[in-house]
């Protein structure tokens, strides 16, 4: 491994000393390991996601959803791996099995980054289909992890929710999040986030896309008429970010107004219709939650 990684992961592994890094799950194991088979077969791969039932089910649940569009209704993990593939099945495990990884209980804060990231995974698999020819699955489990460091800083630093929180929301510094948090703890979620997607495996250009997620806001004109894949990751997550804070009322977000002009002219999309994307998502999103209940 290169030096530089190496002092970045023993950095991280200092800082967290104390809280429990969750280790890669082991259906994630089983299924990377089914892969390496040269027979391998989807019926052993449906096997091994079927054992986990909730994961089975949020799977299902979300490719039928209507975020996702398809033409008929997927009713087994078979037929959902022979819809989205092995990798990306592989991807969407990755992001299902993130949340209970981590034994945090009874906290709003993380009950809300994780109904926010649901959202942003949702809304970005959505926007994929329309405006990217790259498979919606990364952009959905990109919104999962995106910021599955705060957990392991939350449990690391008692007044780390509030930081991030009035850091989110702050319009006078206009200081980014990142640098906020490493004047704080020496340390940003970005940085802890690709640090376990790297241990879990995750593609490299998802784990960069956590790394650089709040340290983008000139990577969308650099990119313009020259698409990149770890560019387009981030230029629909940020849109997908900035409609979940808008469709649970946190319109105040730094870091849109500095560059949504920049990402829409980078994914080609008009600014009227973004207003129209916008309203359609908040349809969705209520539709989804609607059939919960
Ligand atoms: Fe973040």
């Amino acid at each position: 491994m290169h030096q530089d990684s190496m002092a970045v992961i023993n950095h991280v592994d200092n800082l967290l000393k104390g809280v429990p890094i969750p280790p890669r799950p082991f259906i994630l194991t089983e299924l990377m390991r089914e892969k390496q088979n040269p027979n391998v077969n989807f019926r052993r791969i449906a096997e091994i996601i079927s054992k986990d039932v909730a994961i089975s089910g949020s799977i299902i649940k979300t490719i039928n959803s209507p975020f996702w569009v398809i033409r008929v209704q997927v009713g087994s993990i078979f037929q959902a791996i022979k819809l989205l593939g092995m990798q990306n099945i592989t991807n969407m495990v990755a992001g299902l099995s993130l949340k209970n990884s981590f034994k945090i209980h009874n906290s709003k804060f993380m009950d809300f980054i994780w109904k926010i990231s649901l959202e942003v995974a949702l809304i970005s698999a959505r926007l994929a289909k329309q405006y990217t020819n790259l498979p919606p699955d990364e952009f959905y489990s990109l919104g999962l992890f995106t910021d599955c460091g705060v957990p392991l800083l939350v449990q690391k630093f008692d007044n780390y929710s509030e930081i991030f929180l009035q850091a989110h929301t702050t319009r006078k510094a206009r200081i980014p999040l990142k640098i906020i948090e490493n004047q704080h703890f020496n340390i940003s979620h970005c940085r802890v986030g690709h640090y376990i997607a790297k241990r879990w495996q995750l593609p490299e250009h998802i784990c960069r896309a956590i790394l650089y997620h709040h340290d983008c806001r000139n990577r969308f004109s650099e990119f313009l008429g020259k698409p990149n894949k770890i560019t387009t990751l981030l230029a629909v997550l940020k849109i997908s970010e900035h409609i979940s804070l808008n469709f649970n009322n946190i319109a105040d977000y730094y870091e849109w107004n500095d560059f949504y002009k920049d990402i829409l002219k980078y994914l080609n999309i008009d600014r009227e219709v973004f207003e129209e994307i916008e309203l359609n998502c908040f349809e969705l999103l209520e539709r989804y939650y609607d059939a919960d209940d």
